[in-house]
């Protein structure tokens, strides 16, 4: 199975993403589109990104009825995209909803992961608030089974929960993990965080990584050091 880096774009807007990406002229990162980007930047920074060469995860984590979601999902399957994503809350339905949404009419699709719980949702906060009282393990376990059973391709979690989301979902299930720092390195506002290696010795296919490369003094050499420890080379 293939893994790759993959780097989370976190950028105001066109000239602040091109900046960043206009430093890397051999290597053609995958990189993540997040909502902050989309919004300022529309459809037309997904295409120019994608004419540069770049693999694109457009992170918009979509949730709502599933008429909805299926109608913006073959909307965004006119890009040409390689990864989004949705919200596993919004249930197998929408799920499947999505799915069939997102391929075309040639049959073939992005790959479709799913958010279990966000990693900012702590489990005091799900039974306080959301009225969900099984433990925060077992309820992304059950996402994540939901996300399979939909079809999905995979789900976003912590690199912490790749192993059991594996064991109870399969190991071509995708597990794709944001939370990941270098040894010795800033955490800036990530709970749980792991290493490039360890979130390969887990069992992540895809690594999230942002600000470690994005604020880096030099993010080429950063993204290199990334690749070389995830990918152990
Ligand atoms: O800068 P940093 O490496 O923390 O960036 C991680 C990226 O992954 C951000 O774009 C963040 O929104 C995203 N993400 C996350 N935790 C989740 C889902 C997405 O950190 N559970």
């Amino acid at each position: 199975m293939e893994k790759d880096v993959i780097i989370a774009c976190d950028f105001a807007g066109r000239e602040e993403v091109m900046n960043f990406l206009r430093k890397f002229t051999d290597e053609k990162p995958f990189v993540k589109i997040g909502m902050e980007l989309f919004y300022a930047g529309g459809p037309d920074i997904v295409r120019e990104i994608k004419a540069m060469g770049h693999k694109i995860f457009l992170d918009l984590k979509l949730h709502d009825i599933p008429n909805t979601v299926k109608k913006a999902m073959s909307v965004l399957s006119a890009l040409d995209i390689d990864m989004c994503n949705v919200h596993a809350a919004g249930t197998v339905a929408m799920m499947s909803a999505a799915l069939e949404g997102l391929t075309r009419p040639d049959g073939s699709r992005p790959k479709l992961i799913a958010v279990t719980q966000l990693t900012s949702t702590d489990e005091e906060r799900m039974r306080r608030e959301l009225l969900i009282n099984e433990s925060l393990e077992e309820t992304v376990l059950k996402y994540a089974e939901n996300a399979k059973t939909a079809g999905l391709d995979g789900v976003v979690c912590s690199p912490l929960e790749a192993a059991s989301v594996k064991n109870r979902c399969g190991k071509n299930f995708l597990a794709v993990t944001p939370g990941v720092r270098f040894a010795g390195g800033d955490v800036n506002d990530q709970k749980r965080v792991t290493t490039p290696a360890m979130a390969r010795e887990i069992g992540s296919d895809y690594i999230v990584v942002g600000r470690p490369i994005t604020q880096a003094e030099n993010p080429l050499a950063a993204y290199r050091r990334c690749l070389n420890e995830f990918l152990e080379k």
